[in-house]
C-alpha cells in the first residue's frame, strides 16, 4: 500500500518568541502535519516544551499535531500530551522499559501511536508491538538537536522496516537532516512522512516556507516515480 507523502515541519527550528504566528505560518505553507519536539534534557542532552505550550498552539491550526516525544519517563505524560490536543504521540523504544505498555496507554487516549527509534537501535524491536502501531518514526540523526547531519546507514532500515510492516496501515516517517537532497533515498525506501526543521525554515518568511515544503514534497513525489 502507497501512503501520501506527507510533509510535517518540525516547530524546533521555528522563532519560539512567535510560536503562534510561526505554526499558522506552515500550515498555510502547505505543511500536512506540524511536528512537535518534546524534550526532556534528561533522555537526549536538550529541555524544549511540553503540555502547556502544546495547549496553547493548538489553536493556530487544525492539521494533525505530530508529537515526538524525547522524554524518559514518557508513560506519565501521554494522558497530558493528549489533553494538550495531540494526534499522534510518539515514543522512543529505548526511553520505556514497557513499549507494549506504553503503546497500549497511547491508544487508551484515543490518539494514534508512534514508535520512535534511535539510529543505532535494531528493527527487531518493534515485531511484536505491530498490531498497536499507526506510525514508526525512524531517526536519521542523534535525537536532541536540529540542523545535524543526515546519517545514510538509516536508509537500509527503512527497507527492513517496510517489509516488517508489510500490508498494515503503519506510516514510516523520518526525522533528521531531511531536505530534497537526502528525502529521495529513504522515500525510494519506502517512507511516506517526511519530518524537517531547518530545511523547512529557512531563509525565515513564510514565502521561504512555501518554495521550501514545495521543494521538499517535489523531490519525494520524483523518487516515487523514478
Ligand atoms: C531531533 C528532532 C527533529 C529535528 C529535525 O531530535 O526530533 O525533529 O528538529 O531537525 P532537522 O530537520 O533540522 O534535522
Ligand atoms: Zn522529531
Amino acid at each position: 500500500m502507497t501512503r501520501p507523502v506527507t510533509i510535517a515541519p518540525s516547530i524546533l527550528s521555528s522563532d519560539f518568541s512567535r510560536l503562534g504566528a510561526e505554526v499558522e505560518a506552515i500550515d498555510r505553507a502547505g505543511a500536512d502535519w506540524i511536528h512537535l519536539d518534546v524534550m526532556d534534557g534528561h533522555y537526549v542532552p536538550n529541555i524544549t516544551f511540553g503540555p502547556p505550550v502544546i495547549k496553547a498552539i493548538r489553536g493556530a491550526s487544525k492539521k494533525v499535531f505530530d508529537c515526538h516525544l524525547m522524554i524518559e519517563p514518557c508513560d506519565p505524560y501521554i494522558e497530558a500530551f493528549a489533553e494538550a490536543g495531540c494526534d499522534i504521540i510518539t515514543v522512543h523504544a529505548e526511553a520505556t522499559k514497557h513499549l507494549d505498555r506504553s503503546l497500549q496507554a497511547i491508544k487508551a487516549t484515543g490518539k494514534k501511536a508512534g514508535v520512535s527509534l534511535n539510529p543505532s537501535t535494531p528493527e527487531s524491536v518493534i515485531e511484536y508491538v505491530l498490531d498497536r502501531l499507526d506510525l514508526v518514526l525512524l531517526m536519521t540523526v542523534n535525537p536532541g538537536f536540529g540542523g545535524q547531519a543526515f546519517i545514510p546507514s538509516v536508509v537500509e532500515k527503512v527497507r527492513r522496516v517496510k517489509a516488517l510492516i508489510g500490508d498494515r496501515p503503519i506510516h514510516i516517517e523520518m526525522d533528521g537532516g531531511i531536505t530534497p537532497q537526502t528525502a529521495p533515498a529513504v522515500v525510494a525506501a519506502g517512507a511516506n512522512a517526511l519530518v524537517a526543521g531547518s530545511a523547512v525554515f529557512k531563509g525565515g518568511t513564510p514565502d521561504h516556507y512555501e518554495a521550501n515544503i514545495a521543494a521538499l514534497r517535489a523531490a519525494a513525489i520524483r523518487a516515487r516515480a523514478a
